[in-house]
């Protein structure tokens, strides 16, 4: 067994055994406990299938994973589709109870999963970056994307669905993207690449509840694609300009400087021109 699937009856029967270990043996520590996830071969969406399980589950424990080898409606985030080639890359989900932080930091919640995923790609791909607001990024290139889904409940985040795609071991992707075994030249383990993700994410929640945003977005400046540096960016009405990223406001905006000053933008206001 070369990664967490093989053949159907196989998978079939570690679905059920990781499944069960996860509900019957709550341990909310993930770092004590590498079985609580659940692997399906296929599914819809790794993120619907979490939404389905806690319709039906109310013990299922923080940092429980779904894991699929192939999406039939992977979904990125807006209206935007996730293709992703069969076994070969990694499509999860994970659960969040980020109970301690209030609604309108949901980019301090988005930015310290980022971090984690591009820190835990780090020891695979050095220089992966975090392209804002959550883009995973090598080069000019598209490594994985992140769709979080939050449930909020009265001023704080009462769950959230993190969604990660990663590409690993594929080969033929459109030129706008990029895998880790096309910039090393061989093929990755996913089960480990898996395994430091969801550690990295758990361990820069941590020190979002320990150390404080400032920390977490000192570290995220040092992963941010193109701060600092002079970049073309372009608006939805097509107009171009050159900016410095000078970094990310309270609220999760740009911050960009130009020859007109320094302006702030959300999220799809503004796009980096390739
Ligand atoms: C993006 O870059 O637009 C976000 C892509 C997120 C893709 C992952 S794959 C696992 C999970 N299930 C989904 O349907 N989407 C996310």
């Amino acid at each position: 067994m070369t990664d967490w699937a093989v053949s159907s009856i196989n998978s079939c029967y570690f679905k059920l055994v990781q499944y069960y270990c996860a509900v019957s043996n709550i341990s909310t520590n993930l770092m004590d406990s590498p079985v609580n996830l659940l692997y399906l071969p296929q599914c819809q969406s790794t993120n619907d299938e979490m939404a389905q399980l806690l319709l039906i589950r109310q013990d299922v424990p923080e940092g429980f994973a779904v894991l699929t080898d192939f999406q039939t409606n992977g979904r990125g985030q807006g209206n935007n589709t996730w293709q992703s080639a069969k076994g070969q890359n990694l499509m999860f989900s994970l659960l969040l109870f980020p109970r301690y932080l209030e609604a309108r930091h949901g980019f301090w919640l988005s930015a310290a999963i980022a971090l984690g995923v591009a820190e835990a790609l780090e020891d695979y791909l050095p220089g992966t970056k975090v392209k804002w607001p959550n883009d995973i990024f090598f080069g000019n290139r598209k490594l994985g994307g992140i769709l979080i889904e939050n449930q909020v409940s009265g001023s704080r985040f009462e769950r959230s669905i993190v969604g990660i795609g990663i590409n690993i071991n594929q080969l033929d992707l459109l030129p706008s993207a990029t895998s880790l075994a096309l910039e090393r030249g061989r093929e990755f383990d996913r089960k480990l690449i898996f395994e430091a993700i969801r550690n990295q994410v758990f361990w820069n929640l941590q020190r979002l509840q320990t150390e404080g945003w400032e920390k977490v977005k000192q570290l995220y400046y040092r992963k941010l694609f193109k701060m600092g540096t002079p970049h073309d960016y372009f608006l939805p009405d097509g107009q171009t300009f050159r900016a410095v990223l000078k970094g990310i406001s309270e609220s999760g905006e740009l911050i960009l400087i130009s020859a007109l000053g320094e302006r702030r933008f959300q999220f799809k206001e503004v796009s980096f021109f390739p």
